[in-house]
C-alpha cells in the first residue's frame, strides 16, 4: 500500500488515463481527489475510484485552466484532509488543423490546459505539499516526435517537459519530486477520436496501443518513494514504439 495516508489530486479523472490512474492510486490506499471538467462525470467517477478501493475520494469540478478554480480545488483538498503529497496533471486536450491555420483562441485553449493547467496545479503543490511530495506530468511522445496538424499540442506537451524540469530543479530544496510521462497510443477515446487515425493518415499497429493501466502503472511507481531518488525524469510509455528505426 504505497499510498497509505497520502492525498493524492488527479485531473482530468473522469474517464482514459486519469480514471485508471485514480484508480491505481486509490487501490494503493490513496485518499484522491479527482479533479473533473463535467458536473455530468462527478458522481460516476467518485463512484469508480471509491469502488477500486479508495480510502477517501472527492470528485472535485475543476477546469484546470481556470487559476481560481484550481485554487479552490487545492485549497479544498487541504481543507478537508489535511494534506497533500502528491499531484497528477494529467487533464489534456488535442486539436487538429493545418499549420497556418491556428488562431489565438486555438493556442489559449491548448496550451491553457495541457501547459499552464497544470502548471496551475504544480504552484500549489510547491506552496502545499510538505517534503516528499511528488508531482507527475502526463506529456506525450509528441514532444519527441509529432504528427502533422497538432502543432498546438505538441508544443504545449513539450513544453510540459521543460516545464517539470524547471519544477525539478527548484523542486529540490523543498524536497518535493517532479517527473513526466510521455504515452504512446493508449487506447482512450482521445486516440479513436484522432483525425489522423480516423483518415488513416497515422496508422498504429495493433501492438502499439497500450491499456491506460499501463500508463497509471508507471505514474504511480514515479508519484511513490519507489522513485525517491528520481526527479526531472520524462520517461517514454509507449512500448518501444519511437525506439524504431
Ligand atoms: P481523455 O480524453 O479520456 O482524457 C482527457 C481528460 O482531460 C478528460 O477527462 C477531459 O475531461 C479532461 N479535460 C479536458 N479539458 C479539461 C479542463 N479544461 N479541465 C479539466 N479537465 C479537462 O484522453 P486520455 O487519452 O486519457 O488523455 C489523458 C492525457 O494523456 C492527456 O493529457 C493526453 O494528452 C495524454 N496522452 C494520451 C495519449 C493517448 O494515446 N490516449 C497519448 C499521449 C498522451
Amino acid at each position: 500500500m504505497r499510498f497509505e495516508d497520502r492525498v493524492v489530486i488527479v485531473t482530468g479523472a473522469a474517464g482514459g488515463i486519469g480514471l485508471a490512474t485514480a484508480c491505481r492510486l486509490a487501490s494503493e490506499g490513496a485518499r484522491v481527489v479527482a479533479a473533473v471538467h463535467s458536473e455530468a462525470h462527478l458522481a460516476e467517477t467518485e463512484r469508480a475510484i471509491r469502488d477500486a478501493g479508495a480510502a477517501d475520494v472527492w470528485a472535485c469540478l475543476c477546469d484546470v485552466s481556470d487559476e481560481a478554480a484550481v485554487a479552490a480545488c487545492t485549497a479544498g483538498t487541504v481543507e478537508r484532509w489535511g494534506r497533500l503529497d502528491g499531484v497528477v496533471n494529467n487533464a489534456g486536450v488535442m486539436d487538429f488543423k493545418a499549420f497556418d491555420a491556428w488562431t489565438a483562441a486555438d493556442w489559449q485553449r491548448t496550451l491553457g490546459v495541457d501547459l499552464i493547467g497544470a502548471y496551475w496545479f504544480m504552484r500549489d503543490a510547491f506552496r502545499l505539499m510538505a517534503r516528499g511530495g511528488a508531482i507527475v506530468n502526463v506529456s506525450s511522445i509528441h514532444a519527441d516526435m509529432t504528427t502533422p496538424l497538432v502543432a498546438t499540442y505538441a508544443a504545449a506537451k513539450a513544453a510540459l517537459v521543460s516545464l517539470t524540469r524547471s519544477a525539478a530543479i527548484e523542486g529540490r530544496e523543498k524536497g518535493i519530486r517532479a517527473n513526466a510521462v510521455l504515452p504512446g497510443a493508449i487506447e482512450t477515446p482521445m486516440l479513436r477520436e484522432n483525425p489522423n487515425i480516423k483518415s488513416g493518415a497515422e496508422t498504429i499497429a495493433p501492438e502499439d496501443v497500450g491499456a491506460p493501466e499501463t500508463v497509471a502503472a508507471a505514474i504511480a511507481f514515479l508519484l511513490s518513494d519507489d522513485a525517491a531518488f528520481i526527479t526531472g525524469e520524462a520517461l517514454r510509455v509507449d512500448g518501444g514504439r519511437l525506439a524504431r528505426l
